[in-house]
């Protein structure tokens, strides 16, 4: 089963299966990029094709990092006619991806999601990129793979956490475009093993390709709804140095914060608030902003996304269950107001 999505230059297939088959769904030529944690769990016939491997964690997806395994291709002697084949979480696919997109200005790139967040968001869409000091994804390059290979197995040795995580971004798929996903999600997926979960994985993934089919460049406004939540959970994670939440998690308190906007601006109901917040609770994820830390703290930082324009705050704001909008206007004392215990 698979799921094409359309781009500038063609379409790819976002294909589901099992670790054991992805081997036999890649071209000929392919070379792995893969981190030091999902080496130890690669099957065997991934691991007998030629591979890079990297230290596990955000502090590698970095220019030097890209550098290096720009020289490792060119001893190994890859040439164009390779395909770089990213077999990990958000932060392997987008380093990979972003080395697929400069190696020789561009060399095929195959996408293996092994965590939930990889799976149902960074996989698909294109956007592959390395993290500066000034902040995260500065550098980086729209390269859509030749095609998305999702092994559902791969995530029963996810940490509970990152699957967690990974739900908060299932949860704001739902929210920004799906009514009948917010059904389902009502009874939280609280493990891996959860039958629905493949489904739910699908389902997710027809969201992003449709909303970056919309408007891949994000220019339009209507990518940038994938953002729900991430303005204030961006900022929250840059407050808190990276050290407090692992991202889904700042996400699930983003979109509660954000959703919490979007009714005082009268754009949903309380009571639709209450909903996501029980949702993501549910989900086992925080949904408050941590005691001491206020607006003040954040605004900084959400002025510093990469929506924001001018004086005013750009957010992505619930229009209803399953209905999102970009706002490039939103005061920050409206932000303040809403955000008040
Ligand atoms: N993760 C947001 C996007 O792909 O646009």
């Amino acid at each position: 089963m698979a799921l094409t999505v359309r781009h500038h230059a063609g379409e790819y297939q976002v294909a589901w299966g099992q670790w054991a088959d992805v081997a036999s769904s890649l071209p000929e030529k392919a070379i792995l990029i893969t981190d030091s944690n999902v080496e130890r769990l690669l099957p065997e016939n991934l691991q007998a094709l030629p591979r890079l491997t990297f230290p596990a964690g955000e502090a590698s997806k970095i220019w030097v990092m890209a550098g290096q395994l720009h020289e490792q291709l060119a001893q190994l002697g890859a040439l164009r006619s390779h395909t770089l084949v990213a077999v990990g979480g958000g932060v392997t696919g987008d380093l990979a991806g972003f080395v697929a997109a400069s190696y020789m200005r561009g060399i095929p790139l195959v996408q293996v999601p092994t965590s939930l967040l990889a799976m149902v968001d960074s996989s698909v869409g294109g956007k592959v990129g390395v993290d500066l000091a000034a902040g995260k994804n500065l550098a980086g390059a729209f390269w859509p793979p030749q095609s998305v290979i999702v092994p559902f197995d791969a995530l029963t040795t996810l940490p509970e956490r990152e699957l967690r995580a990974g739900m908060a971004e299932v949860i704001k798929a739902a929210w920004i475009a799906s009514p009948e996903l917010i059904e389902t999600l009502r009874t939280p997926v609280l493990n891996a093993q959860d039958p629905r979960l493949p489904e739910i994985i699908q389902s997710s993934i027809a969201i992003k390709a449709q909303v970056v089919e919309a408007d891949e460049f994000e220019r339009l406004g209507i990518r940038a709804t994938l953002n729900f939540g991430h303005t204030i959970g961006h900022a929250l994670e840059a407050v808190t140095n990276y050290a407090e939440y692992v991202h889904g998690e700042a996400v699930s308190i983003g979109m509660v914060a954000e959703a919490q906007l979007s009714a005082r601006l009268g754009l949903i109901t309380p009571n639709a608030v209450d909903d996501l917040r029980t949702m993501c609770h549910a989900h086992g994820l925080p949904t408050a902003l941590p005691a001491g830390l206020s607006l003040e703290d954040l605004l900084p930082f959400m002025r510093k996304d990469k929506k924001a324009e001018g004086t005013h705050l750009a957010l992505a704001l619930l229009h209803g269950y399953g209905a999102c909008k970009l706002h490039t206007d939103v005061a920050a004392d409206d932000v303040r107001k809403a955000l008040q215990p």
